[in-house]
């Protein structure tokens, strides 16, 4: 398949989960491929599995200074992007009463705001007619306890594929989102929740049983959604969302 062939993309968090998925649904379809990561050895891991199409850059989505360099470092492998797919992202739970401002600031620095300047910061490179996607969650639309910082910091990306669709349309640049229901992927784990082994195990029999599916999504089946997204198949798309939770909130 060539649905993205010449086009170049950027996935922000490309080295696990959701985001190596997508790389590998991108390549897949003809893209080349730079894709961000903290993590040095898991970036390189990404490049040697999957060849010369694919370029890894360290780089903390939560650090000014790396996302004031990320239009350099992306510059120098190509000067052109007609792909970004927002994806980088933590999920952390608290109730209200246990929220530090430290614990807020992360998940907003890393979601939201690494999210805004990272796109304000690559635009100048991307094409007019480009795509860009933003992986927001099912948290955005549901009440859950202990989410309400997480479910903000998404929530926000829902407004801002909108308000970016209506400010790019000028350069046919479309704004999207995608919102995942509960998806196997390392983030569910207790030690990147920031929740003990016990709660962990309540949290995952609660979210199962609320899946009329029955079971969590694969990586997989999210990428196919941002695969459609990136590719001209979408182009009159602006500022949506497609929900993708095996009926979690849509039913
Ligand atoms: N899995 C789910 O159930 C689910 C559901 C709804 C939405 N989502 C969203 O999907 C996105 C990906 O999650 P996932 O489940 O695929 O998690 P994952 O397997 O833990 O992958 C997260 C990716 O993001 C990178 N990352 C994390 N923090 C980063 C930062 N500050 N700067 C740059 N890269 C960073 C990680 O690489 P490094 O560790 O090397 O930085 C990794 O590549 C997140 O935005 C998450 O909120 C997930």
């Amino acid at each position: 398949m060539s649905r993205l062939a010449h086009k170049t993309a950027v996935v922000t968090g490309g080295n696990s989960g959701i985001g190596l998925a997508t790389v590998e649904a991108f390549i897949q379809e003809g893209a080349q491929v730079i894709f961000t990561g903290r993590n040095a050895q898991a970036n390189q891991r990404v490049e040697q599995a999957l060849g010369e199409q694919v370029h890894g850059i360290v780089s903390d989505a939560g650090k000014w200074e790396d996302i004031q360099a990320i239009r350099a470092q992306v510059e120098a492998i190509s000067p052109k992007v007609d792909i970004l797919f927002i994806n980088a992202g933590i999920a952390q739970f608290a109730p209200v009463d246990q929220v530090s401002e430290n614990f807020f600031d992360k998940i907003l620095d890393v979601n939201f705001k690494g999210a805004y300047f990272t796109i304000q910061a690559l635009l100048p490179l991307i094409n007019d007619g480009g795509s860009i996607i933003l992986n927001t969650s099912i948290n955005a639309h549901l009440g859950m306890p202990g989410a309400s910082i997480y479910a903000a910091s998404k929530a926000a990306l829902l407004s801002l594929a909108k308000n970016l669709s209506a400010e790019l349309v000028s350069r046919k640049i479309r704004v999207n989102a995608i919102s995942p229901g509960p998806v196997a992927t390392p983030l569910h784990t207790p030690d990147k929740f920031g929740i003990s082994e016990d709660e962990f195990k309540q949290m995952g029999e609660g979210i199962a049983a609320q899946i009329p599916a029955g079971r969590f999504g694969a990586p997989e089946e999210i990428a196919s959604a941002a695969v459609y997204f990136a590719s001209d198949e979408s182009r009159f798309l602006l500022g949506t969302e497609l929900i993708i939770d095996g009926g979690m909130a849509t039913l």
